[in-house]
């Protein structure tokens, strides 16, 4: 992901942003920082001058068009496609953490940032995509906004956070405020640390992370707790046949859901990260409602990734011309809370020196799998003769379920998938959460393990639909 930000203060920009975690993850090239002088494209040569006085009068002065233009010709010169282009503006859309998960999916971003009293008009016609403010309030410039969204969006960049859950499934506090926090001396000022959290047991801790989150949130922002209480109803519901509906319990859980529509039984959710849309209607009468509401409709037009539940939903799908292909499988789900075995020890993370080998065996989806390792998601069994030698993978799909199995023929009936298995699931029991996956219909391997491992399968079909792949005519 490259920043491109157009400025009159660089040395502000690059000073800020070398530093800390956004300035190793510049060094690491997991992300690149563009800072662009806009002065150096002023026509006044000897001035270097950028402003003028408004026409019609009027307080200050405004950016001129011409060097702000000519920034922008030099930067979208190099971007595959015409970049989007944020204007930073207290009168803006409001920033959020789910504008963040939809920039992160840019190649290239570039931010204008003003000064003065604004930018001529003329030029943020012609370039600008997106108008975005942090907040109600205005600030002398926009270097402090910009860095503020490049901030936001960079942790959600793979492999810029070491911890890895804590990018992929923000969440996993379910859109809840943060439980408090302790560190050593273990009584401070003769405040003593919660005694569960130095009880040693695992569960507990997150049952009291996960009430003093609920309690945080209710008294400090009502309006959060709405939306949480409005959910966990839900997840109530879909309770009642677990493994039919784990993938959509465990989309609330992570913190990923937003609800689109909920009515008894007829529940529409959209995942906030990668946009799939998980539909349930067990009354066949309600699909149409369903597939009436305006984000579900956008999201057929748009050719998302469609989840689905019921049979009826499916052909309703199907009807549109362009949602051709469906994939049908059955879901498991592990809901144990005490770790697997993992017999065969030496696993451990994908590195990218296996993405060849990986992408071969992973139907040549190399950018989705060089994606799962730079989100330290991918993990290998090496050959203990030879730890460089890599006998399989498994992994965590970017909507949270498990998947990605392989093993190398040469290293297969040796017990190494049943350790992939219980190696990957664990890292999501370690988080509190109940680890499921998809299996196609037609890989009896692969339902032959998830028994084996004690992981049940919902004896119900579910259904993935999808666009052709052709363009969307517009
Ligand atoms: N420029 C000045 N104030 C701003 C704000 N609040 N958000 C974005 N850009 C700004």
């Amino acid at each position: 992901m490259r920043f491109h930000v157009l400025t009159l203060f660089p040395e502000m920009v690059e000073q800020c942003l070398g530093s800390s975690i956004i300035g190793r993850a510049i060094d690491s090239k997991k992300i690149e920082l563009d800072v662009v002088d806009i002065r150096d494209y002023s026509a006044d040569e000897k001035h270097h001058k950028v402003d003028d006085y408004p026409y019609g009068g009027g307080a200050g002065m405004l950016m001129q068009a011409q060097p702000v233009y000519d920034a922008y010709l030099a930067v979208s010169k190099d971007c595959a496609k015409r970049p989007r282009t944020i204007y930073v503006t207290p009168q803006g859309r409001q920033f959020d953490q789910d504008l963040a998960n939809e920039l992160v999916k840019e190649e290239d971003l570039v931010f204008i940032c003003g000064h003065y009293e604004g930018i001529d008009e003329r030029v943020l016609e012609e370039v600008v995509t997106d108008q975005i403010s942090i907040g109600d309030y205005v600030l002398t410039g926009g270097e402090l906004p910009a860095m503020v969204m490049i901030d936001a969006i960079s942790r959600l960049v793979p492999g810029v956070l070491h911890n890895d859950f804590s990018a992929e499934t923000e969440t996993f506090h379910q859109d809840l405020l943060e439980y408090p926090q302790y560190t050593r001396p273990e009584v401070w000022h003769d405040k003593k640390v919660p005694d569960v959290l130095l009880s040693g047991d695992h569960k507990k801790v997150l049952a009291w992370r996960n009430e003093k989150s609920v309690e945080k949130t209710k008294r400090l922002r009502p309006d959060l707790y709405e939306k949480y209480d409005r959910l966990q109803g839900i997840v109530a519901r879909l309770m009642k046949n677990k493994r039919k509906y784990i993938h959509m319990i465990e989309l609330i859980r992570r913190g990923r859901a937003e609800c689109l529509y909920e009515n008894d039984m007829t529940i529409a959710l959209r995942d906030k990260k990668s946009g799939t849309i998980q539909l349930c209607a067990e009354d066949p009468d309600t699909v149409e409602t369903l597939l009436s509401h305006p984000v579900v409709a956008e999201g057929i037009r748009k050719r998302q990734l469609f989840v689905v539940c019921q049979k009826w939903i499916l052909d309703a799908l199907l009807s549109y011309d362009h949602m051709k292909c469906s994939k049908t499988c059955y879901q498991g789900c592990y809901t144990l809370k005490n770790a697997m075995p993992v017999p065969y020890k030496n696993i451990r993370n994908v590195t990218m020196e296996y993405l060849d080998y990986c992408t071969e065996n992973y139907y040549g989806e190399r950018d989705y799998v060089k994606n799962r390792i730079e989100a330290g998601m991918l993990y290998g069994a090496f050959d203990k003769e030879d730890s460089t030698k890599i006998m399989g993978f498994m992994g965590i799909h970017n909507d949270g379920s498990t998947g990605m199995l392989f093993v190398d023929p040469a290293y297969r009936r040796m017990g190494i998938a049943e350790s992939l298995e219980g190696y990957t699931l664990n890292k999501l029991i370690v988080e509190g959460l109940t680890p499921y996956g998809h299996v196609y219909e037609s890989n009896m391997p692969s339902f032959k393990l998830q028994d084996k491992m004690g992981i049940i399968m919902c004896n119900e079909p579910m259904w993935w639909v999808y666009d052709d792949g052709e363009e969307e005519n517009e």
